[in-house]
């Protein structure tokens, strides 16, 4: 039977850590989120990215932009946010509309203000080991791993999956803690045989509950970065579900994160910590 990594709990722990900082350094801190158009996701994120700036203590400004905003308000916005002193973070919830041009709009966000870590400037910082934001779901599977106390100094990690935002930032960060790490992807061979060498298997492929136990070795540790909605009807009542087969990969593994409250809750309390950190280093 694996141990359940309660990531609900542990982004928690980690916003009252937050929360009690800023409220007995009397800092202040304020973060900028921006949306453009109303895509139902991405409301829900950024809704929740609100609350826990108010949880955490943290001010934080709202912009909600009509869909057909163009890039050049947009970019005008963003000056605007980065000559403001006021302002620690800027977040513009991607995707935005398909008229504008996503790497203009991270790219003109302040380098001090990225508190995505999505800029050219963040990801390189990240591959050299110098200081950065860093990307928050990545960065909240470290903490994850780390408050679970799970060594990954000289383990085998294999990442499924290589976007910018997670795969590829998560792959250096697992270097930075001295794991010996893969990178597999959609086109990569004898996958399964590659994912069964892993002591540490971090998933973010987007495909409902591929990984089933031909993917896994006796003891591995599961991160399923994957989220899905699933027909309830066709799933005995349960809505959602990750890239993992949870049920089938479950009695092998040592330690799993669930879908939900596993990986997602993580990635809020990562961009409040982030939010922090421009606060402090300003
Ligand atoms: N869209 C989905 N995830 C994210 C995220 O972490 N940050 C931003 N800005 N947009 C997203």
């Amino acid at each position: 039977m694996a141990k359940i990594i309660d990531g609900k709990k542990i982004s928690q722990e980690i916003k009252d850590e937050i929360k009690a900082e800023i409220e007995r350094d009397g800092i202040k801190a304020c973060l900028a989120v921006i949306i453009a158009g109303s895509d139902p996701a991405s409301q829900v994120y950024v809704k929740n990215k609100k609350t826990a700036c108010e949880y955490c203590g943290i001010r934080s400004l709202s912009y909600e932009l009509p869909e057909d905003t163009k890039e050049d308000e947009l970019l005008a916005l963003i000056k605007k946010l980065n000559e403001d002193p006021e302002v620690d973070g800027i977040l513009v919830q991607l995707p935005v509309p398909e008229h504008i041009d996503e790497d203009r709009i991270i790219e003109a966000i302040d380098p001090a203000k990225d508190v995505d870590g999505f800029s050219r400037r963040s990801v390189g910082a990240l591959s050299i080991g110098s200081n950065g934001f860093v990307s928050c779901t990545p960065a909240g599977i470290i903490e994850l791993l780390k408050r679970s106390g799970i060594e990954m100094e000289g383990k085998e990690c294999v990442v499924m999956g290589r976007s910018n935002i997670v795969g590829k930032p998560m792959a250096m960060l697992m270097l930075r803690e001295n794991a010996t790490v893969t990178v597999v992807h959609s086109r990569t061979r004898h996958i399964e045989d590659i994912c069964r060498r892993a002591d540490i298997l971090i998933v973010a492929i987007g495909k409902p509950r591929m990984i089933t136990h031909d993917y896994v070795k006796d003891g591995a540790v599961i991160i399923d970065v994957g989220i899905h909605r699933l027909d309830p009807g066709k799933n005995g009542g349960r809505k959602l579900c990750g890239d993992v087969d949870y049920e089938d990969v479950e009695p092998l593994a040592s330690y799993i994160t669930p879908v939900p409250g596993g990986v997602g809750p993580m990635t809020i309390a990562m961009l409040m910590k982030n939010v922090l950190k421009s606060a402090k280093e300003k």
